[in-house]
């Protein structure tokens, strides 16, 4: 089945071509995080304004990059929720139009399950099996679940607060780094992780890991940020109020740190309990390269054997090809006319 895929849920006007759920054909993205970057997060109104400028070029590019003529698309999938209402339904609608044009059918989806799908993008390797346990972490969404099929979802824990992404973003904006702050934390960080010797990064312990020892598999983000402000008023220049390039490299390499632990530790405690045969890594934070690390660290560990998967970073992050792969494998049509978006969606449905 070749599916046409189009998100617009945040910042990221994405279209992409996808053959059977695992071969991208075609996988466009346009961004206006550089805009975002300027006033330091996202300005709602503006991301959908930028949605509406990019959604038609998007989609005709991906096509076009496909290979594939609009008659041989056999569906369209699109994310309804959650996210930006404005920008969700700039996709929903520009898909709405499509489907009924192009008489094809149209599968809404949920953006927070179809992240980890992008797992399922590498037709060279076997699918991950079931029971399944999946981490997803994003710029507004912690949730672990354990998928025992298809769309089969039970939610066992996520964030009290602040997502991951979140953290990275708020902590990254008190240390003068640009949005989004993952990438810019992440960046600094290897500054310092490169520099040190390693016996340092094993004693990155500056900021708290709560709930790390609670019996449940929930997560709190928002006290970083206090820590975090805490420490840059202390180290702070008392002329320039500015924190040196070398405090900037440690700081973000404590927060990386801090965040990462509490993900793996409590990830890794279900993992014991559940035993599933695979644990997926999916949202915008799995592209971090040291959480990526420090999972593999944590599950070359372990007992029993686990098939451990994380998509590429460039999967990681928003785009449309998992939203066409979802559809694929949770194949539920509805007609055009009926469908909606709900910004509140949780990964398991509606709230
Ligand atoms: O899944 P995603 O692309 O969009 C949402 O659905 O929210 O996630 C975006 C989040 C942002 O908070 C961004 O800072 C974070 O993912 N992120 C990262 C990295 N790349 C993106 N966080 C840590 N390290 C990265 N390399
Ligand atoms: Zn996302």
């Amino acid at each position: 089945m070749l599916i046409l895929g189009i998100e617009t849920s945040c910042d990221e006007t994405a279209a992409a071509v996808v053959e059977n759920g695992a071969k991208i054909l075609s996988n466009v993205v346009a961004t206006s995080a550089e805009m975002h970057a300027k006033t330091g997060g996202i300005i709602p109104e503006q991301a959908a304004r930028q949605q509406i400028k990019s959604i038609l070029p998007v989609i005709d590019e991906a096509l076009k990059k496909s290979g594939k003529r609009k008659a041989e698309i056999d569906t369209i999938a699109v994310t309804v929720g959650p996210g930006l209402i404005g920008s969700l339904l700039v996709g929903m609608e520009t898909a709405k139009a499509l489907s009924f044009l192009w008489g094809k059918p149209l599968v809404p989806v949920n953006h927070l399950a179809a992240h980890i799908y992008a797992n399922w993008l590498k037709d060279s390797l076997k699918p991950p099996k079931f029971p399944a346990l999946a981490l997803v972490v994003s710029g507004g969404h912690t949730d672990l679940v354990l998928m025992s099929d298809h769309g089969k979802f039970q939610w066992i824990g996520g964030t009290r607060d602040d997502a991951a992404g979140e953290a990275f973003d708020k902590t990254a904006r008190l240390l003068g780094l640009p949005y989004p702050g993952g990438p810019a934390i992440s960046n600094e960080a290897e500054k310092y992780l490169n520099q040190s010797p390693i016996a340092n990064h094993q004693s990155l312990s500056l900021f708290p890991r709560p709930m790390i020892d609670e019996k449940n598999y929930d997560w709190s983000f928002s006290g970083l940020k206090t820590s975090v402000l805490r420490k840059t008023e202390i180290l702070k220049n008392k002329k320039t109020k500015k924190l040196s390039s070398e405090n900037i490299s440690i700081l973000a390499a404590e927060i990386q740190e801090a965040i990462a632990d509490v993900l793996v530790e409590k990830t890794l405690r279900a993992v014991n309990k559940y035993r599933p045969r695979s644990l997926l890594l999916a949202g915008g934070v799995a592209a971090n390269q040291r959480l990526r690390d420090k999972f593999r660290l944590s599950i070359s560990h372990l007992s029993f054997s686990i098939d451990f998967r994380v998509p590429p970073p460039s999967l990681c992050t928003d785009n449309a090809a998992y939203i066409a792969t979802f559809a694929n494998f949770n194949y539920q049509p509805v007609l055009w006319k009926r469908v909606s978006v709900n910004p509140q969606l949780t990964i398991v449905g509606e709230r």
